[in-house]
């Protein structure tokens, strides 16, 4: 399996002190920051754009994990890119709005995850609970992915239930693609995370479970033991 990364989530921090808040998560055992961008169209819900990456980006080294719930990803890629953005995860169902990819939706996927490393980040596929494994496949297979978003809540909030029905998803990929980046985001917890693990995930984003938490950093720590063992 991949190499285990915890992404805190910045969704949960307090947004007037961001840089002190990423700070605060990388001294505790961090590996990555995930970044929310939600556009209120593609999801209900609206929190920050390019302008805060730059701003972060000039108070930390770390590596930020943008998650774009936006419904024009390839629009916004470039602004991503210039703020500093190292990962940039797109959902499928923009293309795809039922979560079925086709060749036409299979096609601009692919040529999004391709302008995405051109500009230098990775890129990776966020799909939504409703939205079957088998629709990034091709993707996978071809490479142009390395990096699939498995959500374990409806995206848009913080704070939700963990959906233990999408570790199939990460199950059967997981056994299709051995050394595949598999995140799981929504509701991650100490006391979720096993059902992850074990299913095959190695980037486990947690919100609320970590900024919620008089210690961080012991949270952080067995979120980490668990995929590592
Ligand atoms: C939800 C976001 C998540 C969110 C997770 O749409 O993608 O990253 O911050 O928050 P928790 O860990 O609280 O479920
Ligand atoms: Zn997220």
């Amino acid at each position: 399996r991949p190499q285990t990364r915890i992404a805190p989530s910045i969704l949960s921090a307090d947004f007037a002190r961001l840089a002190e808040e990423c700070a605060r998560m990388v001294s505790c055992g961090a590996d990555w920051l995930h970044v929310d961008a939600m556009d209120g169209h593609f999801v209900p819900n609206l929190t920050l754009g390019p302008p805060i990456v730059k701003s972060l980006r000039a108070h930390t080294n770390a590596y930020l994990d943008c998650h774009c719930m936006l419904s024009d990803p390839s629009f916004w890629a470039e602004e991503f890119a210039k703020a500093g953005t190292d990962g940039y995860t797109f959902h499928l169902e923009v293309f795809a709005p039922d979560g079925i990819i086709d060749a036409e939706s299979e096609a601009k996927t692919r040529e999004l995850c391709q302008k995405v490393k051109a500009l230098g980040m990775r890129p990776g596929i966020a799909l939504k609970p409703a939205t079957p494994w088998t629709s990034v496949k091709p993707l996978v297979e071809s490479n142009d992915c390395d990096f699939v978003l498995v959500m374990t809540v409806e995206p848009g909030f913080g704070g939700q239930k963990f959906q233990a029905e999408q570790m199939a998803k990460v199950k059967a990929l997981r056994q299709a693609f051995p050394n595949l980046d598999i995140q799981v985001d929504g509701g991650l917890a100490p006391s979720t995370v096993d059902m992850a693990a074990q299913a095959g995930a190695n980037v486990i984003v947690a919100g609320s479970a970590v900024f919620g938490s008089e210690k961080p950093e012991e949270v952080i720590r067995q979120l980490r033991a668990s995929v590592d063992q």
